[in-house]
């Protein structure tokens, strides 16, 4: 059997066209996804259902034949493990006990048990994938999941957080350091199980300034690399710290990522010009949502700037609910040349 396409690409090799999967490509775009969601009330308990997370990540395999899946799970799932109390309130996102920084952390104990689920799960889809098809496992970042912990619910600009890291130091990096080892301990128990690639998302890392994104993006990401690459040496690892900005090279240097994903808000051309390893991005998901004709421009234009690299063709962020089936099945067709 030839090597898988993704596997390759991450590899250095440049293919006629790219291999290709998308952000959130098990989600509420789909309409048999909202058939299964429909079924279990929490979004974790449908996390933790081992059969129906294997069904769900296999959904867009089967639809569009994706090179990559990706499994369906959550990066919250890492606080619930830590018993943090995780829930979802539909419409408005997560929500959860938020931290007292004049406390100490000891309570906060990673517990892996409690996601056997999700290793079930990845057991489960690899079984049941296509030869060719890759299995990607993931994790948040350490500072992605601090604003999680430290706002209690999505924010943007995360000025709870960074007040943490300025008035407790020595809290903020006791907590960072307790998440390095649960998102080390939990990148590794996914290969364990069957993952093929890790993929790292420090979604909010665009809210550091240029030396807390050195301290508190750049570095966990390299101590976390470094705990899972003493244990497999060889499995590659994709880092997204969405809105680097010109970071992003400093990042893709330091860390020690074998491939690098970018958000839309950069240049393919510039980042293509600044960073030499794999790269991975950057299509726009709401112009792909509203916009069939001009996503399918960007997209030329993607294929046109990375023909001569490795390339995993990929969007600036994850796809929306509303993005018509009709435009994923033509960007499929478009960056396989079918069309
Ligand atoms: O298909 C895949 O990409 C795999 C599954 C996946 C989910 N979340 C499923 C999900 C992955 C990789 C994630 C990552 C994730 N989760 C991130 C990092 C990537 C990013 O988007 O920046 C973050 C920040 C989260 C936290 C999170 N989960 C939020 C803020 C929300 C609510 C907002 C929303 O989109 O509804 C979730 C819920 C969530 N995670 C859903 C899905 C499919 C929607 C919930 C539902 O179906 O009821």
């Amino acid at each position: 059997m030839g090597q898988k396409k993704l596997l390759a690409t991450l590899q250095g090799k440049v293919s006629d066209y790219p291999p290709m999967w998308l952000m959130r490509q098990a989600g509420r775009y789909l309409p048999e996804y909202l058939e299964v969601r429909a079924k279990t009330k929490s979004f974790l308990d449908f996390c933790y259902d081992s059969k129906k997370a294997t069904e769900v990540t296999l959904q867009p395999i089967e639809r569009f034949g994706f090179d990559a899946s990706i499994i369906f799970s959550d990066i919250l799932v890492i606080p619930d493990a830590m018993g943090m109390n995780v829930t979802f309130v539909k419409g408005e996102g997560p929500k959860l006990e938020v931290l007292d920084p004049t406390k100490d952390i000891s309570h906060l104990v990673f517990n892996k048990n409690a996601l056997a689920p999700v290793y079930e799960a990845i057991r489960l889809t690899r079984a049941s994938l296509p030869k060719e098809t890759t299995l990607i496992g993931f994790a948040g970042a350490p500072w992605t999941l601090a604003t999680y912990m430290l706002e209690g619910k999505s924010s943007k600009e995360h000025q709870v957080s960074r007040q943490v890291m300025y008035e407790h130091p020595v809290f903020f990096e006791q907590l960072m350091e307790c998440l390095i080892d649960a998102v080390a301990e939990h990148l590794i128990a996914q290969v364990n199980a069957g993952a093929e690639v890790l993929q790292l998302f420090d979604s909010w890392a665009g809210s550091l300034t240029e030396k807390e994104f050195e301290r508190w993006a750049i570095a966990p990401a390299k101590a976390i690399i470094q705990k899972v690459r003493a244990v497999y040496p060889h499995v590659p690892i994709i880092g997204f710290p969405r809105k680097a900005g010109r970071l992003y090279p400093f990042y893709a240097k330091e860390t020690g990522v074998d491939a690098l994903g970018f958000d839309y808000s950069i240049s393919p051309f510039w980042i293509r010009d600044h960073v030499d390893i794999p790269l991975q991005g950057n299509l726009d998901p709401l112009l792909l949502a509203v916009d069939k004709k001009l996503a399918l421009e960007h997209v030329k234009e993607l294929l046109h700037c990375f023909k001569d690299r490795a390339y995993i063709f990929n969007l600036g962020h994850g796809i929306l609910p509303f993005t018509p089936i009709e435009h994923v099945e033509a960007l499929v067709k478009t960056v396989r040349g079918e069309a």
